[in-house]
């Protein structure tokens, strides 16, 4: 048989439209390392990051996701330096005020999941700005998990629903997993089918721990900064050949 040329096209042809995932949740993992790599500032590898999610939110949408959902910012990482997360929230902001307009054009629905709350005033405004300027848009829903800790969302679903107890407009008795489903940040958005985490790690970090009861996992080797278009349609090409069984046979 011939061989077929290696394929680094990024080209989506190969790709099952029909059984691509709904939502699709990244781990972007791996700015510091690949800085380190070249001997430079770990705020480098962070910027460039910065390009791969411009790179990913694009392809997601021309392949025709629905849902993408990025861990730019855990919980644990308000515990770095106050250099490294002083330049990320400066990063943030810098991504949020350039990529505004080609979300508005590519009609990509922005969001936020996390403790916005927690995040520099000026990022906040910018935050608002990009959802309201998104907001009637139904292309693709980009969601940046920021401040995101999937224990602490737990933590404050479990809050609110003592609460709607406490006030007697839940009973005890009527608390499925919906109710849960329907107070954690993610309630209007399906649970991922896939996860992608880069870098090598074999772990889930405290990301959407409910969420992904039943999503499938591909861990790349690949550090962010170095991820490719064409890794996430392999990515998927994988993905699209799992069995997925849901606990039955
Ligand atoms: C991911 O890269 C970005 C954030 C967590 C903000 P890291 O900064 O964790 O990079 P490594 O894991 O140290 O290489
Ligand atoms: C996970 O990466 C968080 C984000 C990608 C934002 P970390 O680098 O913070 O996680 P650990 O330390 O490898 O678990
Ligand atoms: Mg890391």
């Amino acid at each position: 048989m011939k061989s077929k040329p290696a394929d680094i096209s990024g080209d989506i042809s190969g790709l099952d439209k029909s059984a691509l995932p709904l939502h699709i949740a990244v781990i972007m993992d791996g700015n510091g390392r690949w800085a380190r790599k070249k001997l430079l500032n770990r705020v480098k590898g962070h910027e460039k990051g910065a390009d791969t999610v411009r790179m990913v939110v694009r392809s997601c949408r021309e392949i025709g996701i629905s849902f993408l959902t990025l861990y730019a910012f855990s919980t644990e990482n308000w515990q770095r330096s106050k250099a490294e997360v002083s330049a990320l929230m400066v990063l943030l902001k810098k991504f949020l005020v350039s990529e505004r307009q080609e979300m508005v054009v590519n009609n990509i629905r922005f969001n936020v999941i996390g403790e916005e709350e927690r995040l520099p005033g000026n990022v906040q405004d910018e935050i608002q700005r990009t959802r309201d300027a998104t907001k009637n848009n139904n292309g693709m829903n980009l969601n940046l998990a920021l401040s995101y800790g999937a224990r602490s969302e737990i933590v404050r679903a479990a809050k609110e629903i003592a609460a709607e107890v406490q006030t007697g407009s839940l009973s005890v008795d009527a608390i499925t997993q919906e109710t849960i489903t329907r107070h954690l940040y993610t309630a209007h958005i399906p649970d991922p089918e896939l996860l992608i985490r880069t870098s090598g790690e074999m772990r889930v970090s405290n990301f959407l721990l409910w969420q992904i009861a039943y999503s499938e996992i591909a861990v790349t080797d690949t550090l962010w900064p170095d991820f490719t278009r064409n890794e996430l349609i392999q990515i998927l090409k994988e993905y699209q050949g799992r069995d997925r069984r849901f606990g039955c046979v």
